[in-house]
């Protein structure tokens, strides 16, 4: 990194916010932003909107505003596009996904009936249980690339926006593994949206539409899309943040919450066993196990890197994971996740914890839409470029090069992004040794 407060170039006129898959998340994101703007809500769960951080040492500390201490783009800059395969507009694709009533979407109506998705890049190959018909056609993906490549350009035009950000909030595509020869370089990723690769899936068309026009990224599904070297070398040429996967919500947000403070702790682990019932169109994607396997990986790797059993053996050497997902529509967008924790302690004695969360999927995750796009927009403006590892605050699975392990525990993830906010300020970072508390 070398940017510093006074590089920071200033974030003046409109923030277009780009936005594949115009579901419950996006939809329930936009309706917030909207309800919050007119003054109807407050914006509940945005880092950026309503937290916190201390500048300045003993009787001088102070917690400022994170919007204050820091130049970012306001809500009243935002504007709203997308991408779905299914024509409905923000108000009925929000009345469909049920996730806020009618009595918070009614009000804000004439707005988002003005919002309408553009034609899908979209193959069934890639999510299997959606069949939509508003999809592009064309001879290739090099083709359907510069579509979606015209449809941002359209939006900028029309909304007279200075910058943009994208977000994937499209649904969950199969697992894939990096292919060399397709995914390696960015030549060879050209080269094959030329030859229309199997190996291309839909998400890596938007990514690349945007990235290539030097708009930021940012990935709210599992799916492999921007977390290939074509991209990363796309991302450094192009000088373009971007960051990812799979929006660090519910179940997984409880065990980086929890795994930290026991293993703080000492106590050893036996177990985790995680279910969920969840009724949405999300629900549905991910009854296929293909999409399913994309979420499971993502889902598995935290515990791991938090317990770290190769450096614990006798603690976390044979704990066992287990995660599953079942769909069940009745309870549409309100998820429901139990979790069993079988723990030891002192002589090895047994416990167990039992977590029983019934939270609401995309009120959670529409927040991070939120903080993403506006952080994204301020790396951009502080010129950095490629994987953003301080927003992996917001992640599941958050991205790293080969030779790096994540960081999961949720509070190491808050300080480092707190402390990347004060270094784009020139303050100092705080550590919590005591040296802030003491001049
Ligand atoms: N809600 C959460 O807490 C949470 C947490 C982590 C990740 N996610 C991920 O966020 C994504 C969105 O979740 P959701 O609950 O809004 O799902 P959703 O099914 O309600 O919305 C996804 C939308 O994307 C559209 N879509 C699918 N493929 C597309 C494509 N190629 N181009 C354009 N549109 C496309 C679908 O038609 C649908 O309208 C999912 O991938 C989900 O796994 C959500």
């Amino acid at each position: 990194m070398t940017s510093k407060k006074s590089d920071i170039k200033s974030p003046e006129g409109k923030l277009g916010i780009l936005i594949p898959g115009l579901g419950a998340v996006s939809t329930t994101f936009i309706s917030g932003v909207l309800l919050i703007r007119k003054g109807m809500h407050k914006p509940i769960g945005s880092l950026t909107q309503m937290g916190k951080l201390r500048t300045g040492k003993g009787i001088d500390a102070k917690d400022v505003n994170i919007k204050d201490f820091i130049p970012l783009a306001t809500l009243e800059d935002l504007e709203f596009g997308g991408w779905d395969l299914f024509e409905d507009n923000v108000y009925e694709s929000a009345k469909n996904a049920a996730v806020l009533s009618r009595e918070d979407i009614d009000p804000i109506k004439e707005e988002l009936e003005k919002i309408k998705p553009w034609k899908a890049v979209f193959n069934r190959r890639f999510v299997k249980n959606l069949d939509g018909k508003w999809v592009k056609e064309a001879p290739t993906h090099w083709d359907l690339a510069e579509m979606v490549k015209q449809d941002i350009l359209n939006f900028q035009k029309e909304k007279n926006l200075a910058r943009m950000v994208m977000v994937w909030c499209g649904s969950t595509e199969i697992h894939q593994v990096m292919e060399p020869g397709v995914h390696d370089t960015i030549a060879n990723f050209e080269k094959a949206l030329k030859e229309n690769h199997p190996a291309i899936a839909p998400s890596m068309i938007y990514c690349y539409a945007a990235m290539s026009l030097g708009i930021p990224y940012a990935n709210g599904a599992p799916n492999l899309c921007n977390d290939i070297p074509a991209f990363w070398e796309l991302a450094e040429k192009n000088q373009v943040p971007m960051c990812g996967k799979d929006f660090k919500t519910g179940q997984t947000f409880m065990k980086t919450l929890l795994a930290p403070g026991l293993k703080a702790r000492m106590l050893g682990m036996q177990g985790w066993y995680s279910t969920n019932i969840l009724g949405n169109r999300d629900g549905e994607v991910l009854d296929d196990p293909d999409s399913f396997k994309s979420k499971e990986v993502s889902k598995l790797s935290v515990l791991h890197q938090i317990l770290e059993p190769e450096v614990y053996p006798d603690l976390y050497g044979d704990f066992y994971h287990k995660v599953t997902i079942n769909y069940y529509p009745p309870r549409g967008d309100n998820k429901e996740g139990w979790d069993n924790i079988d723990i030891f302690g002192w002589l090895g004695y047994p416990m167990q914890i039992k977590v029983n969360f019934l939270c609401r999927d995309s009120i959670l995750a529409a927040p991070f839409v939120l903080d993403l796009a506006i952080f994204l927009d301020l790396a951009k403006r502080a010129s950095l470029s490629g994987n953003q590892e301080w927003l992996a605050f917001y992640w599941k699975s958050p991205m790293h090069t080969p030779d790096e392990e994540p960081e999961h525990d949720i509070f190491v993830q808050l300080m480092r992004l707190k402390n990347t906010l004060r270094w784009f300020m020139d303050e100092p970072p705080v550590t919590y040794l005591g040296s802030e508390t003491y001049n």
